[in-house]
C-alpha cells in the first residue's frame, strides 16, 4: 500500500511521468546522434526529434515549425519577450506585462528597461486577475510586445487570456503567453503569438523548455544564431529530454481532465477547510474553481514566517514552496502577493502532483495546525 506521499511542490518540478521515463531510456539508446546529420543514426534521432516537436505542437495548437525546444521555461520566457521586442523596435520600445508574471518575464523587461526600453505593469485584484479593459487601456501604438500568463504560479488565478489576446490582435500588438502553468493540465487555446512553457511542470525531465512562435510573427534572437531549433535557441537539444518530455505530454493529454477534477476537489478541501482548522489564516486565490489552476492553493498564515513553516513541514514530511516561490531565495517576498495587496509572510503554497490523495490532504492539514501554533508560541504571537 502507498503511504502518504507529502511532496507538494508540483508547480515547481513533477516527478517524471512513467511514459517519460520509458521514453527518456529507449531515447538513450536510440537517440544520441546528431539529428542534423544524414546518416542512419542522425535520420532516427531527427525522426525522434520532429515526432516530439509534433506533439508538443498539436498540444499547444501550433504547427511544429512554430516550435522551438529550450533548456528551460526561464530561457523561453527570456527569448520570447526579448527576442519580439528586438524584431519590433521599429514600432517602438514599450513592453505591457502583469505585476504577477513569472520572475523570468520580469527579469527579461528589467533587460528590456536597462536597454533604454519602457515597461508598463498592469495591476491586479486582490484575487490576482488582471482586468481585460485596464489590460487593454495600456496598450500603444509604440507598444512592441504585450505579456500574460495563462495561470499564476504562486495563487493560482486564471487569467483572462482570450480577451487580452483579443485587445492585443485589434491593434496588431503580439501577445506572450507564458503558460508554463497550464500546458498539459488545461485544455489549451490558440489565443497567443508567443507561447512558452516548461516540460518539468508536466510530468517531462527538467531541462525542457517550449518556445512556440507563430508563423508571421516577428521575432529575432537576442542570442547569437545557428541553424539548430529554426534559429530561435542556439546550439543542439538534449534530444533524450526531449523525446521524454513530448512522451510525457502524450500520455497526459488523454488523463489530464481527470486529473484536473481530481486535483480540483482536493484543492478545494483544503480551501475549505484551512480556515476552518487554522486560526488566522488567509487562503489566497479566487474562491471560484473555473478560475483557478486545478492543482495549486497558497494560504498565509497571520504571525507566523514563511521559511519557518516550510522547515518545519519538511520535518513532518511535507514539502512545499514558500515566499516568492519563483526566486531562489525563499526570503525574497512575494512581488505577486504584494501586486494582490495580501500577506507576504507566513506564505505556504501547496501545489499536488498527479498522485496526491484526500489521505495526503488530510495529513496534511492534521500536521499543519500543531506546527503553526508552535511557531506562533515560539513567537510569543500566540498570546496577541
Ligand atoms: C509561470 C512560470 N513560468 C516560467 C517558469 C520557469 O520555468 P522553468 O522552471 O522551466 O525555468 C515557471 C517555473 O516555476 C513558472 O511557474
Amino acid at each position: 500500500m502507498r503511504g502518504v506521499s507529502g511532496y507538494f511542490d508540483a508547480a515547481t518540478a513533477t516527478p517524471l511521468h512513467p511514459a517519460a521515463r520509458q521514453a527518456l531510456a529507449a531515447a538513450l539508446e536510440d537517440g544520441w546522434a546528431d539529428p542534423d546529420r544524414l546518416y542512419r543514426e542522425g535520420r532516427r534521432a531527427r525522426l525522434l526529434l520532429d515526432s516530439a516537436r509534433e506533439a508538443v505542437a498539436a498540444e499547444i495548437g501550433g504547427r511544429p515549425d512554430e516550435v522551438s525546444f529550450t533548456p528551460s521555461g526561464t530561457v523561453a520566457n527570456h527569448l520570447a519577450v526579448l527576442g519580439a521586442l528586438a524584431a519590433r523596435r521599429r514600432v517602438g520600445r514599450h513592453l505591457v506585462v502583469s505585476a504577477v508574471e513569472h520572475s523570468t518575464v520580469l527579469a527579461a523587461a528589467r533587460r528590456h528597461e536597462d536597454d533604454g526600453g519602457e515597461t508598463t505593469t498592469v495591476r491586479v485584484n486582490p484575487r490576482g486577475r488582471v482586468d481585460p479593459a485596464a489590460y487593454a487601456g495600456v496598450l500603444r501604438a509604440d507598444t512592441a510586445l504585450a505579456s500574460l500568463q495563462s495561470g499564476n504560479h504562486e495563487v493560482a488565478t486564471l487569467q483572462p487570456v482570450g480577451e487580452v489576446w483579443a485587445a492585443c490582435r485589434e491593434r496588431g500588438i503580439p501577445l506572450h503567453v507564458d503558460a508554463a502553468q497550464t500546458v498539459g493540465r488545461l485544455p489549451s487555446y490558440e489565443d497567443w503569438d508567443l507561447l512558452t512553457a516548461s516540460a518539468r511542470k508536466w510530468g517531462g525531465p527538467a531541462g525542457v523548455g517550449v518556445l512556440a512562435v507563430r508563423t508571421g510573427v516577428r521575432w529575432r534572437s537576442p542570442l547569437p544564431e545557428d541553424e539548430h531549433e529554426a534559429g530561435r535557441m542556439p546550439g543542439p537539444v538534449s534530444l533524450p529530454l526531449v523525446v521524454a518530455a513530448a512522451a510525457a505530454l502524450r500520455a497526459r493529454a488523454e488523463t489530464a481532465p481527470a486529473l484536473a477534477r481530481r486535483q480540483a476537489a482536493l484543492v478545494e478541501r483544503l480551501r475549505a477547510e484551512l480556515p476552518r482548522r487554522i486560526a488566522d489564516v488567509e487562503v489566497l486565490g479566487p474562491d471560484d474553481p473555473q478560475d483557478r489552476l486545478p492543482h495549486v492553493v497558497a494560504f498565509s498564515c497571520l504571525y507566523v514566517a514563511g521559511e519557518a513553516l516550510a522547515t518545519e513541514l519538511d520535518k513532518a514530511g511535507f514539502s512545499v514552496s514558500s515566499g516568492s516561490s519563483c526566486s531562489s531565495s525563499a526570503l525574497t517576498p512575494s512581488h505577486v502577493l504584494a501586486a494582490m495587496g495580501a500577506l507576504t509572510h507566513g506564505n505556504v503554497r501547496v501545489s499536488l502532483a498527479d498522485d496526491a490523495t484526500e489521505a495526503d490532504v488530510e495529513q496534511f492539514l492534521r500536521a499543519l495546525d500543531p506546527i503553526v501554533r508552535e511557531l506562533r508560541q515560539r513567537s510569543g504571537a500566540s498570546d496577541l
